[in-house]
């Protein structure tokens, strides 16, 4: 995480860097700097806290400049402090750094440097770079030699860009850390993702891992570590800078939950034949999947619960299937062959312990596949395949409208998959389909008229919330209470609803609320759950249609259409997003950027 931008063209670069910094919050919020180049040299301002603080401290200052890069903060070495905010530069200023990601090795230069006579006056990992790319020019070495020198002595992950006093250009490497640079007629963007300057231009150019960019007002040259050139392709993305602002929202959350009508419309438009029961994907030939004998999903997050849920559908559809968290995997992966599909989902593309993941399934020989919401992210480059959830630009820390569309882009390839392996799929993607094609305006009732917030009311401040489902509504449990807990900080678990009598049910009191997800499926046995944990007194809100039993036995509802029980743990899925964004509102949180929380982890 950590958030970096640069802008080098025509014109003053503040607005740009600022604009970028503000659109690349939601990676990190601790603290946010920048540092601009200008006819008086190098100039730093920097601040803990928001980017509003930093805002501000620049306009009283006046701060001017013609190139500049700047930095929003996602704590990992250090508190977050104003020392150890970026840019970091050298004891000179004549080198400013900012960076995203871990250097292992820091203690060891930091050591060699300071016995060389360099002071440091941060905590942070990030300020050997600028002290050896002093060192470099000390010695006599032109800047972009100095900067090629610093970065072949870091060890980790990292996305850098630096400025050096007196040369009009900005310098950048990746090596594990996202880094694109966008180009409009005026100059040069470089940032760690595409809405920090869609404003601007969506003509883009991912760099890859052990590229060097040196980026001057009039050219970009892209070359490897050595200094030979590289070629990348332009793209251009087709996301619209409209799309990433929160218009008549008061957060990106709620606005990212709307959405979902159009996201899941978006997700599945021409992927299936509703009159004929056929799954299409046009990124996969007819047989693609021919020859795999088990799937294996590796994720984190919300994005985790999406795999969970694509694991049931693909089990469901006849597929030996199984969700991993992509951090264990690493430690502990099992064992896989060239006929175990690995599937990464992951919204962002760039989650540190996924493509750890990914990377050690590709070593393994298995074949792979990202499902991203990402175009040009490292998981999609990295994977065999890649397959897009086309959610559109989600900002909010929190995930809402991913998760929905990773769910049923998943559910579509359980179908796919089972076809092509099997020769047949039991997901019953036949009496699905009419219901697939009315999701999107299912999703339209729920927000019409959800009575979210009138839930969440009737329960604030309780000792622990409840969440349980069971099949499909497990991984529908576990995402709402990870809503829950990420937005209002308060305690709130998931269970599959079997497992409550197995432990859970010595926590239940009156004030553990217990939301219940009927799917449709072996909803007796969640009612009976249900029913045991409200003998202990704990009041029961069930999410299900209208003249369900369960309905007649809890304390409260949250309503969701009828649909197929395949699908309905998407709809409950909107109510329990609502609930979490009332709950969190109430309590006058930071929606959208919860405590200690970012967007994109890229460190392990
Ligand atoms: C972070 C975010 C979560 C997200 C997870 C995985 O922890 O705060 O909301 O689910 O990363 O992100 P990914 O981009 O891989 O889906």
């Amino acid at each position: 995480m950590c958030g970096i931008i640069g802008r080098i063209g025509d014109g003053d670069a503040i607005d740009a860097l600022i604009t970028g910094l503000e659109n690349l919050e939601y990676r990190g919020y601790d603290s946010a700097g920048v540092a601009v180049q200008n006819g008086a040299g190098i100039k730093v301002q920097k601040r803990s806290g928001k980017v509003d603080a930093l805002k501000e401290s620049i306009e009283r200052g006046r701060l001017r400049g013609e190139l500049g890069i700047g930095h929003t903060r996602w704590s990992t070495h250090g508190p977050p402090t104003d020392e150890n905010a970026h840019p970091h530069t050298d004891s000179t200023t004549d080198v400013a750094v900012v960076h995203n990601g871990i250097i292992e090795n820091y203690a060891a230069l930091r050591e060699r440097l300071s016995e060389a006579g360099h002071e440091f006056t941060s905590d942070t990992d990030t300020e050997v770079v600028p002290h050896l790319i002093q060192h470099y020019l000390d010695e006599g070495v032109e800047s972009e030699m100095a900067f090629r020198r610093a970065i072949e002595q870091l060890e980790g992950s990292y996305a850098i860009a630096a400025i050096c006093h007196g040369e009009p250009v900005i310098y950048a490497a990746r090596q594990g850390s996202p880094l694109v640079v966008g180009l409009d007629g005026d100059g040069y963007y470089l940032a760690s993702d595409v809405p920090a300057f869609l404003e601007y231009t969506d003509t883009v150019v991912y760099l890859q891992d052990g590229d060097v960019a040196i980026l001057r007002s009039n050219g970009l040259r892209i070359t490897d570590l050595e200094g030979t050139a590289v070629s990348r392709d332009r793209k251009t993305v087709d996301w619209d800078s409209e799309e990433t602002g929160k218009g008549e929202f008061d957060h990106y959350m709620l606005k990212e939950i709307t959405e979902q009508p159009t996201s899941l419309a978006q997700a599945i438009e021409g992927r299936f034949d509703a009159e004929e029961g056929r799954v299409h994907f046009e990124e996969f030939d007819r047989g693609s999947f021919a020859d795999v004998d088990q799937v294996l999903l590796v994720a984190c997050g919300t994005s985790y619960h999406a795999a969970m849920y694509g694991s049931v559908a693909l089990r469901r559809a006849g597929v030996n299937a199984s969700a991993m968290l992509a951090n264990e995997y690493s430690l502990s992966a099992p064992p896989v062959d060239e006929r175990t599909l690995v599937v990464a989902v992951t919204q962002s593309g760039e989650t540190a312990d996924t493509l750890g993941a990914l990377r050690r399934a590709n070593e393994q020989g298995a074949p792979t596949l990202a499902v991203t919401n990402v175009v040009g992210s490292t998981a999609a480059r990295e994977a065999d395949e890649r397959l897009f959830i086309r959610a559109g630009p989600e900002i909010g820390v929190a995930a809402t409208k991913t998760f929905s569309s990773q769910a049923v882009v998943l559910t579509l390839l359980a179908h796919r998959i089972a076809r092509d392996a099997t020769g047949f799929s039991t997901l019953g993607i036949e009496e699905i389909s009419a219901e697939l094609e009315r999701l999107p305006s299912r999703v339209d009732e729920v927000l019409a008229d959800s009575g979210a917030e009138a839930i969440a009311r009737r329960y604030p401040d309780e000792r622990s919330y409840f969440f349980i489902g069971r099949g499909l509504g497990y991984p529908v449990a576990l995402e709402g209470a990870l809503k829950f807990k990420e937005i209002t900080y308060e305690h709130a678990e998931g269970f599959a609803s079997g497992e409550l009598k197995h432990g859970p049910l010595a926590l239940v009191t009156p004030e553990t609320p217990v939301f219940a997800i009927f799917t449709g499926r072996e909803d007796e046995k969640t009612l009976k759950n249900a029913e045991e944990a409200a003998t202990r007194g704990a009041p029961i809100v069930a999410i299900c249609p209208d003249g369900h039993q369960a309905a007649d036995v809890a304390d409260a509802q949250l309503r969701i259409p009828e649909t197929h029980p395949t699908l309905a743990g998407l709809l409950a899925t909107v109510q329990l997003q609502l609930v979490s964004y009332h709950a969190a509102d109430l309590l006058n949180r930071a929606i959208d950027k919860p405590r200690n929380l970012a967007k994109s982890v890229t460190v392990e």
